[in-house]
């Protein structure tokens, strides 16, 4: 009997994409996960092969070299591994003012958070027409809607992967392939990513756990939705942001982001108003 197809997620050793995994594996689908090496991928594979009555595999590889899309296209093709839900989720941040950030971190959040996807989305997008219905989830972030003081380029890239995966799924949806974007807030998954919302202070409203993210995400996946935002507080930020005028945004922006900056004058010059948005574009989309 031919093997049940696969979901291909990047990130999964720790946080959301290692949440996702075990929320696909509940739902009985077999998954491939991808994570750099000696991070403890080969225990997640494991627990998920133990625990549910599916098929795990892992493979550990850097997914900002270059080569990284046709190494794991090439490790699927050899295993006959077929995936039909490619889940684009390894990704990093940091909240640290853009000229102090060291130029290699910069290259790097790049590199990993806009190429790796676009890259690996490329590579395997022949894969998932072989299916009648695939589905691609990128993972993005509530800062996909708003430029943020002192995590700027983080916030620029998952601009990014919001405006990519918008104009992909107008191309693929003739193919039965489905693009969703998944737009979390403040998600407690590693030390690093816990002590940067401890230091925003985060109203506790808004924090989430991977696990009740993962769900929402892999049930608005299913459901075809394109933007998935989880937990209530977060639609209604994301709704006000859709709303407020932008001098509002830019005063709780600086508030939240930038407390050191606050008393600074703020003109117009240095905070200039974004040239376009997708707002008036949201409604064409579930
Ligand atoms: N947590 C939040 O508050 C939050 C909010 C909005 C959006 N997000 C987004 O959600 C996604 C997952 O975040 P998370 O908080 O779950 O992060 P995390 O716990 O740090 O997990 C990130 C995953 O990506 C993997 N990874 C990092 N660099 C990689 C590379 N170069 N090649 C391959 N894999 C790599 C990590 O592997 P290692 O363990 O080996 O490093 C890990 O498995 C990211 O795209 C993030 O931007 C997170």
């Amino acid at each position: 009997m031919a093997t049940q197809p696969y979901a291909l997620i990047t990130g999964a050793s720790s946080g959301i994409g290692k949440a996702l995994a075990f929320e696909l594996a509940r739902r009985k689908i077999n998954v491939l996960l991808v994570a750099l090496p000696n991070t403890g991928l080969s225990d997640v594979v494991k627990q998920l092969g133990d625990t549910f009555d599916i098929v795990s595999h892992g493979i550990e590889l850097d997914l900002t070299i270059a080569q990284a899309p046709a190494i794991l296209h090439s490790w699927c093709v050899k295993n006959h591994f077929e995936v039909n839900i490619l889940i684009n989720n390894a990704g990093f941040g940091n909240l640290c003012s853009f000229e102090q950030t060291d130029p290699m971190l910069i290259s790097s959040m790049i590199n990993l958070n806009s190429k790796a996807m676009v890259m690996l989305t490329h590579q395997f997008i022949p894969e998932l027409k072989k299916f009648d219905k695939s589905y691609i989830l990128n993972v993005g972030s509530l800062a996909s809607f708003m430029p943020i003081p002192n995590k700027s380029v983080y916030a620029a890239t998952k601009s990014f992967v919001y405006a990519f995966s918008y104009a992909l799924r107008l191309e693929l949806e003739p193919h039965g392939i489905s693009v969703s974007c998944l737009c979390p807030g403040a998600t407690l998954t590693s030390t690093h990513v816990n002590e940067g919302i401890s230091k925003l202070k985060v109203g506790k409203n808004f924090i989430q756990l991977p696990e009740s993210v993962a769900h929402t995400a892999v049930d608005g996946m299913m459901k075809n939705k394109f933007r998935i935002i989880p937990g209530l507080h977060n639609r209604i930020l994301y709704f006000i942001r859709q709303v407020l005028p932008e001098t509002g945004v830019r005063w709780i922006l600086l508030r939240i982001f930038s407390r050191q900056k606050v008393d600074k004058p703020i003109t117009k010059k240095r905070y200039p108003k974004p040239a376009w948005s997708l707002a008036p574009l949201d409604g064409w989309l579930k």
